[in-house]
């Protein structure tokens, strides 16, 4: 994978705070519970601002947001739009609920380039949803930062991408034309959107007028599993506006279950002009994959469930190996994200909460890592689920039960202990394996994305 080439292109708006030096890690073991502080996300000012955006955009005529509405000042920023140089850039992937801001913060510390936002529903945003708009915030360190909408037409993303046009700081805006779930399928949102093309240009063109910065989509092979669709669908989008395309190589139905296509990838790859990137999406895992991806024609990769399971796999990629990672600097990142996490969420009996919940839905996939230095007695494939293992100590056994008890257990080394009535149940099936048992997982509802 090359280095990344260092360059940054031009803000248009002020630049975020300077990104702050992380302090170094103290031990593990060190439980000592921070006083409470005020959360960062309860921001008052934020939340007042989100306000007059909702009470804006009720006012709004219908259709105030179409491009012929903006007259030729559209066009003037057209033209200004920075492009996304993507080249060398490791992509971590917007990941619903687990992709939250500390997450982030420890992937970008740990080699990832470019970040997204958790997928919003434009509907939720246009309502002032403080939840929602929570889901777009950027910490400093994120210094290639987009958020990801998810909406059915031209007006309602439309309207979304004007508000964040005109509040919000962010380097791309991302459409989300992947996610899987019927309950945002049935809106025509998600992969859904991506069967009406006419609806796509209509968006396409409405939301790369009204932006400053790039628009990018994200979308999967197709709807069914047997007829692949992305390739014809491509090339309108990079001639109605798009600025960088991610792929991923599964459909709809397949959901996450099977390997990615990336034969299919690739003829996506071959068949695209040079100056729209093509983001390949789907298993990767190491830098193997990375080097055989760039091979087969893309810009640059998306990891997501690679990062979820082994955050340093990022380093593992710049640095071209394979980290036999101890469970005690595993821990230590785990240790980063509390950190990060009561900074973020706060210290108080809520901002604990949140920490912990966000923590334990990360180790439903954390677990499933296999260390490096175990692999030749038990072949593992992430993708594949990795047969029981004793650890090199108790906190690399600990570390890989499946068992969601332990998983509360680690949360109590760097928590404190849970109340005596905690339970914890995972949200997210697509934590679920490529084995028989995927089948199962299909019927559920999983993962957004
Ligand atoms: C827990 C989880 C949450 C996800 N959330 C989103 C999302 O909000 N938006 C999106 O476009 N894709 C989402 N995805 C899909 C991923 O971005 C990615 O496309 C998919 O997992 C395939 O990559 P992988 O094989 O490296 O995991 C999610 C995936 C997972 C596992």
């Amino acid at each position: 994978m090359p280095q990344p080439d260092g360059t940054r292109k031009p803000k248009q708006e002020p630049k975020p705070k300077a990104i702050k030096t992380e302090p170094k890690l103290e031990s593990w073991s060190s439980k000592a519970a921070p006083a409470p502080t005020k959360p960062a996300g309860s921001d008052e000012a934020f939340i007042g601002q989100i306000g007059e955006m909702a009470e804006r955009n009720e006012a709004a005529e219908p259709g105030a947001c179409a491009p012929e509405a903006l007259g030729s000042g559209a066009l003037v920023r057209e033209k200004r739009r920075p492009a996304l140089d993507l080249r060398g850039k490791l992509y971590l992937a917007p990941l619903t609920t687990v992709g939250n801001l500390p997450f982030r913060r420890v992937c970008k510390g740990l080699g990832a380039d470019v970040t997204c936002g958790e997928m919003a529903m434009a509907t939720n945003l246009l309502q002032g949803q403080v939840s929602e708009w929570a889901l777009l915030r950027r910490h400093p360190s994120e210094d290639i930062f987009g958020v990801q909408l998810a909406g059915s037409g031209a007006e309602n993303l439309g309207k979304a991408a004007q508000l964040i046009e005109e509040h919000m700081h962010v380097d791309f805006v991302d459409i989300n034309m992947g996610c899987p779930i019927d309950v945002v399928c049935n809106k025509g949102c998600g992969a859904q959107l991506a069967t009406r093309h006419t609806k796509v240009q209509g968006i396409v063109r409405t939301m790369s007028e009204l932006l400053s910065c790039p628009l990018t989509l994200k979308m999967r092979t197709g709807y069914d599993m047997n007829t692949p669709t992305a390739h014809r669908l491509i090339p309108k989008l990079c001639g109605w506006g798009a600025a960088a395309l991610t792929l991923h190589g599964r459909s709809r139905q397949q959901r996450y279950s099977k390997s990615a296509d990336w034969t299919y990838i690739s003829q996506c790859a071959s068949g695209m002009s040079h100056d729209v990137p093509l983001i390949g999406n789907g298993d990767v895992f190491s830098y193997e994959d990375v080097d055989q991806a760039l091979q087969g024609g893309v810009t640059t990769v998306m990891l997501a469930r690679g990062a979820l399971v082994k955050p340093w796999l990022f380093t593992e990629i710049k640095e071209r190996r394979h980290w036999d990672i101890s469970a005690n600097e595993r821990l230590e990142i785990l240790q980063r994200f509390t950190r990060y996490g009561l900074e973020h969420w706060g210290t108080d009996e809520l901002g604990v909460a949140r920490c912990r919940n966000f923590m334990l839905e990360w180790l439903s996939f954390l677990h499933r890592y296999v260390p490096v230095g175990l692999l030749e007695r038990l072949p593992a494939r992430l993708q594949d689920r990795p047969p029981r293992f004793v650890g090199r100590n108790d906190l690399e056994t600990l570390m890989a039960s499946p068992n969601a008890d332990d998983w509360v257990k680690i949360t109590e080394l760097l928590l404190g202990p849970v109340p005596a009535s905690f339970e914890f149940t995972p949200k997210h099936k697509a934590n679920a394996y490529s084995d028989p048992n995927a089948a199962a997982a299909q019927a559920a509802p999983a993962a957004q994305g």
